[in-house]
């Protein structure tokens, strides 16, 4: 039997939807659809009608072209109300050896911690045990000792904002089967495991929001969203030229630069004139100085992130930027300045999602292609989607908890 699994990346510019089958060691590409969306703000749907409309057409045309009809989908959740935070459990390891109820144990207790109410648990993630004083261990099942400990990284979001999504989802005839932290999925899609091991932060830098995620040792070990992107990029150009937003994401697109390092010293750009006055030439220079303070205060936030992700000092593999603002000219060169790791452009794996076009190997398609590996990695046990069941407890946990608060 086929193995078809649906994805949607509903992002603050264009929704995506991607269909692929689930196979052993790679997964292949379906269908898709993209549309632009105008019902986020921010990563969060602030318009429901706006948003439900995207989601029907990107699934529309997802299913057309894969010629197949879906009735759940893989959600992606991104926006600053989600929260990453490492907690850790003990427990004493009944038998003299760990087994998998063992592992189950520890890890319930290292989540056994305040999770405010309007808060929704996305994500489990072991970082890693330690069995008695043998500590960095992947997978203490099987090995004697007495005290089994849990270190993991918890992802939560806000419970209103991802059920707008999950309303806006169901509306447009899809049932998300499951939350995914975007940038979980984007590091499916744009990571390697040797760089996971190595330690290695993934940025995806989209329209509205930059989400961090920072890998070492194969763990996950620190996640964010900070609430800035592209978006602000466009607006700063807009007001900058006296241009409309519309000109100015056309210009910001074909000429503009994170830093004058790369641009010529005689460089001109045509810029339309508003109002019926008629286009006029600039420097280059001019998009760079507009630019160039923006993109500096996003990596200056993203490094105070990899700062309080205690790794930022073992990372490398550097970093990888992702997001359709990464394709800004001279991102990397800057990145590079500002953080002093390698810096390398991430784009969706094309061996392990195969029979993608040409169109969607670009940055801005890491997430719904990640999420769509994530998801047929959960179906196929491989992946980072395989931590499901680990996840699925703690939705359990949840579900038990909102009982709890009914009956009592
Ligand atoms: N060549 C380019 N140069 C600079 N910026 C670009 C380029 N191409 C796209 N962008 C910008 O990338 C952003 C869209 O990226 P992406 O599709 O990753 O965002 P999104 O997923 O819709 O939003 P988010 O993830 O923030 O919710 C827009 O701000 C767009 O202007
Ligand atoms: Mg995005």
């Amino acid at each position: 039997m086929r193995n078809v699994v649906a994805a949607l990346d509903v992002g603050t510019s264009k929704v995506c939807a991607f269909i692929a089958e689930a196979g052993d060691d790679s997964h292949a590409l379906l269908g898709y659809g993209c549309e632009p969306c105008t019902g986020l703000r921010k990563g969060v749907v602030v318009n429901i009608e706006a948003t439900v409309e995207a989601i029907r057409k990107a699934l529309e045309e997802a299913q057309k072209s894969a010629g197949v009809r879906v009735g759940s989908v893989v959600v992606g959740v991104a926006g600053p109300h989600i929260r990453g935070l490492n907690s850790h459990g003990i427990v004493a390891v009944r038998g003299g050896e760990v087994n998998l109820r063992d592992r189950e144990r520890v890890i319930d207790a290292a989540q056994a911690v305040a999770i405010p109410v309007d808060r929704q648990v996305l994500h489990v993630l072991p970082q890693q045990f330690a069995v008695d004083d043998q500590e960095g261990v992947r997978d203490p099942v099987g090995m004697t000792g007495v005290r089994l400990e849990a270190r993991i990284h918890i992802v939560t979001a806000a419970q209103s904002y991802s059920q707008n999504l999950v309303k806006c989802c169901e509306r447009a005839g899809a049932t998300p089967s499951e939350i995914v932290f975007e940038p979980l999925a984007g590091a499916e899609a744009a990571l390697f495991a040797e760089e996971r091991e190595l330690g290695v932060a993934l940025v995806d830098i989209g329209a509205g929001t930059t989400d961090i995620i920072v890998f070492h040792g194969g763990a996950v070990m620190h996640t964010a969203v900070l609430p800035i992107g592209g978006n602000h990029l466009t607006n700063d150009v807009a007001a900058g030229l006296r241009t409309p937003v519309t000109d100015a994401e056309k210009i910001k697109k074909e000429h503009g630069v994170a830093t004058n390092l790369v641009v010529g010293r005689d460089d001109m750009v045509k810029v339309p004139g508003v109002g019926g006055r008629p286009q006029r030439m600039i420097q280059r220079r001019i998009l760079g100085e507009i630019m160039g303070p923006r993109m500096e205060e996003i990596f200056a936030l993203v490094q105070r992130e990899l700062a309080r992700s205690e790794v930022a000092d073992n990372l490398a593999s550097g970093v990888v930027l992702v997001g359709g603002s990464a394709l800004l000219e001279g991102t990397q060169e800057l990145a590079e300045r500002i953080f002093n790791m390698p810096v390398r452009r991430g784009l969706p794996n094309e061996k392990r999602l195969t029979g993608m076009p040409e169109d969607l190997i670009k940055p801005m398609y890491t997430t719904a292609a990640g999420l769509v590996m994530y998801g047929a990695g959960s179906a196929s046990g491989a992946g980072l989607g395989s931590l499901r069941n680990v996840r699925l407890l703690g939705r359990w946990r949840n579900v038990v908890s909102e009982w709890m608060r009914e009956f009592f």
